[in-house]
């Protein structure tokens, strides 16, 4: 296992990315927040199938968090991390400071119409502006050949997908499919905020979806089904729901009931005890 390369400075960055594509490498790129799980480490796997070089970068970007969320709590855990980036072979980690993403001059916002609206839209308005401005910059700063990104967060997929085509980058998007625990539910950073019984309540996500997902393949009506498995939720403990909605797989554009009639996705977003949780299956 050999140790990557921390670099810090977009000088440093962009030395490294030169002396590569100078030998004619590939690379592939990951961004994250941190707080790495096994979910974050098959996006790194992936990455090393996908070009010669892979790099990650850690950085908690503020302008995706909106007032009263998690920001200033985010689990950091820089040296686990790292480790962590080691051991799944990654070359580079690029863990840009606070001011050099944002300086005191900023002035530009990116806004996704289409994909980025509705759902998680309806619940976190500034998300997607945050996660387009950073990944945008990101994206820029790494110029790589293939960015990864976990289907986990199926509509930031879509939105960047929708970004990286709408401005010309030269950059293939790759979605990587959702790592889940023993016990089905979804890998998040968030999860390790769950006490056990948390836990417990917080796996019942993963099968109330997919039953619900298998019920509208059969035939089912969309919103009797999606009905039932707020009920379910509500039941299993969860204290909120946000959506649970039939979206089509590629425009998200939302079926609110009727039988499903082209390739659609189940997704859905609910709080359990404190935490919010999101997940989504194909229907
Ligand atoms: O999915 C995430 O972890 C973040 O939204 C991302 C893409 C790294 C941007 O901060």
């Amino acid at each position: 296992m050999s140790e990557p390369v921390i670099v810090r400075t977009q000088r440093d960055l962009r030395g490294g990315v030169w002396e590569w594509r100078g030998y004619g490498k590939t690379i592939a790129f990951v961004p994250t927040m941190g707080a790495l799980h096994e979910g974050h480490l098959s996006l790194i796997k992936l990455a090393k199938k996908s070009a010669d070089r892979v790099i990650a970068s850690i950085f908690v970007n503020p302008t995706q968090f909106a007032p009263g969320e998690d920001f200033e709590s985010y689990p950091r855990t820089e040296k686990s991390d790292v480790a962590k980036l080691a051991s799944a072979g990654c070359d580079m980690v690029y863990i840009p400071r606070q001011g050099s993403m944002y300086n005191a001059h900023h002035a530009t916002q990116i806004k996704v119409g289409g994909v980025a609206e509705n759902l998680e839209t309806d619940h976190r308005p500034t998300f997607f502006e945050g996660v387009a401005l950073v990944v945008t910059k990101l994206l820029n700063r790494v110029a790589p050949d293939i960015a990864i990104f976990g289907e986990k967060d199926y509509q930031q997929l879509a939105t960047i997908r929708r970004l990286v085509a709408d401005l010309d980058m030269p950059i293939k998007i790759v979605g990587a499919p959702i790592a889940r625990d023993d016990h089905g539910l979804a890998l998040s950073s968030r999860n390790q905020y769950f006490d056990v019984n948390g836990l417990n309540k917080a796996r019942a996500l993963n099968k109330i979806m997919f039953d619900c997902a298998k019920q509208i393949r059969g035939g089912q009506d969309i919103a009797k089904a999606t009905d039932k498995a707020k009920h379910e939720l509500l039941t299993a403990g969860y204290s909120g729901i946000d959506y649970v909605t039939v979206a089509c797989a590629n425009s998200l554009e939302l079926a609110h009931s009727g039988q499903v009639s082209k390739p659609s996705r189940l997704l859905i977003a609910a709080h359990c005890e404190g935490v919010r949780l999101i997940d989504n299956c194909a229907v």
